[in-house]
């Protein structure tokens, strides 16, 4: 018989357990969606009364927010009784890259997939469907199903009331800074298992707004290896433009109009040519990282070296913005102050997380330079820990580092270049007038996101480098 889904827990409330639960519960308000974590500041932010500091920046959630939390949408860390009570649990919780051990710096670190596997066969009540929704290394399942399985067999010798699972892959293709959208308008739902009952009781919750022909059901491995095989290629694709980008800018035709023409090839398609200053973000270098641990688990070396050029490629292209900036700076940074506009991996969100800014920063601080780093989104905080160097905070002193600023302008004054890392919308047309009075001269823009409109900066006398360009002064 298939289950009515009334109760779903989900375990973890970062970027994608609170969007992904809170478009649920939108979408299916007879359902009670129950989001907990272990981090209880986490939780006390989404619980917020007025939605201020909500702990991601996504836009759409906070009218959703509004609309749901506390009708049928519960933030809480009361992890043992919203998994007792629940129907279908989800695990969203992160899978970082390892730092040590047996394959460092390349395999997935599951141990948050495995304890909340472990909280889910000791909370448990009754028949409990898991689905994965985490990006995890492919075989992932089917270590839940090994931790539970245990667990059954544990209740049944103590004569304990026989709990049942069964696990389901069901992997999140959101992209943050569109997440609302995406949920709501994803191109496909991918589920993975092999229990009829399971996987009919998980699509009938996306049926209440997706059509049924978007649902797409495979068996475990193919479902988590596909999850895998959509990142590593659109990243791949990024590296590729970005390999390209750097011939144009030597060669003398211009990135744009090369994504463009290929773009219209239909059986290439538009999306994800844009050059920019390489990948970031939680998911790309990870979930290549944790292929390429696979290939080499199975022995297929030459797969492996396949997929770690495109992270070489992107670390490599990292690398050669900041040396422009040096090299366009006369060879020296040192004492010179440079505006970052932009932190966040991407636009549209506030998280860091592999931001190609964090990179390119520390190498201009490790030059000598003091930064004037401005996001309209990330916090000093964050950025003192993601470089690992405290902020100046005698803005009048020489010294190298980097210091928060609160506009555009504050970070430009004085400042003998600019240098734009993330697209946000108010970087796409800077008010160059003022700039260019507030600089010091030469006055530079280094635009790696290929935004800005600087038709009016070349006249003004603005030196000019875009990513991809030739057009350079
Ligand atoms: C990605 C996948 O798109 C999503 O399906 C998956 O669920 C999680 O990983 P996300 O990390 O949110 O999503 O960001 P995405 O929009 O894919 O961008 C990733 C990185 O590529 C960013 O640093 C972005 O700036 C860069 N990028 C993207 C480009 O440089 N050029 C492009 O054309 C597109």
């Amino acid at each position: 018989m298939i289950k009515e889904i009334k109760n779903i827990c989900c375990l973890g409330a970062g970027y994608v357990g609170g969007p992904t639960m809170s478009v649920i519960a939108d979408k299916c308000p007879a359902i009670d969606v129950n989001v907990v974590d272990i981090n209880p500041n986490r939780i006390e932010k989404w619980n917020n009364p007025n939605l201020s500091d909500l702990p991601i920046f996504e836009p759409g959630l906070y009218e959703i927010l509004k609309k749901c939390l506390n009708r049928n949408l519960f933030f809480s860390s009361d992890i043992k009784e919203k998994i007792a009570n629940a129907d279908m649990v989800f695990i969203s919780v992160n899978s970082p890259t390892k730092l040590k051990g047996i394959g460092a710096g390349m395999a997935c670190d599951i141990k948050w997939i495995e304890l909340s596997a472990r909280q889910i066969a000791k909370y448990s009540r009754g028949n409990t469907i898991v689905v994965e929704k985490s990006t995890v290394p492919v075989g992932t399942a089917e270590i839940i199903k090994k931790i539970l399985k245990e667990s059954q067999e544990e209740d049944y010798k103590n004569n304990i009331d026989q709990k049942t699972f069964s696990i389901l892959s069901n992997p999140e293709f959101l992209s943050e800074g569109s997440a609302i959208n995406d949920l709501c308008n994803p191109d496909r739902i991918l589920i993975g298992g092999d229990n009829e009952e399971s996987i009919k009781a998980l699509e009938n919750i996306y049926l209440n707004w997706i059509e049924e022909k978007k649902i797409l059901r495979t068996n475990l491995w193919s479902s988590e290896l596909s999850k895998l095989t959509a990142n590593a290629f659109l990243a791949q694709r990024i590296s590729s433009i970005n390999s390209i980008g750097a011939i144009c800018e030597l060669s003398g035709a211009n990135i744009n109009e090369v994504s463009k023409a290929i773009g219209m090839d239909s059986r290439l398609g538009s999306k994800f040519l844009q050059s920019g200053p390489g990948f970031g973000g939680s998911c790309f270098p990870k979930d290549i990282l944790n292929l390429i641990y696979i290939a080499k688990f199975y022995g297929l070396n030459e797969v492996a070296s396949y997929w770690s050029t495109v992270i070489e490629l992107n670390n490599w292209h990292k690398k050669r913005i900041s040396q422009i900036i040096i090299q366009k700076l006369f060879g020296t940074i040192s004492g010179k102050k440079i505006a970052i506009l932009g932190f966040a991996f991407k636009a549209n969100t506030n998280d860091t997380r592999e931001s190609p800014a964090i990179n390119i920063c520390k190498d201009l601080i490790e030059e000598g330079s003091k930064l004037f780093i401005y996001d309209p989104q990330v916090s000093a905080l964050q950025i003192e820990k993601d470089l690992d160097f405290k902020q100046i905070k005698n803005k009048s002193s020489e010294q190298s580092g980097w210091i928060f600023a609160n506009s555009i302008e504050e970070a430009s004054t004085n400042s003998d270049a600019i240098v734009v890392l993330t697209e946000w919308e108010e970087f796409k047309n800077l008010n160059w007038e003022n700039l260019f009075k507030i600089m010091r001269k030469p006055s530079w823009i280094f635009d790696t996101r290929n935004i800005s409109n600087t038709t009016r900066a070349k006249e003004l006398g603005f030196n000019i480098w875009k990513v991809g360009n030739n057009n350079i002064i």
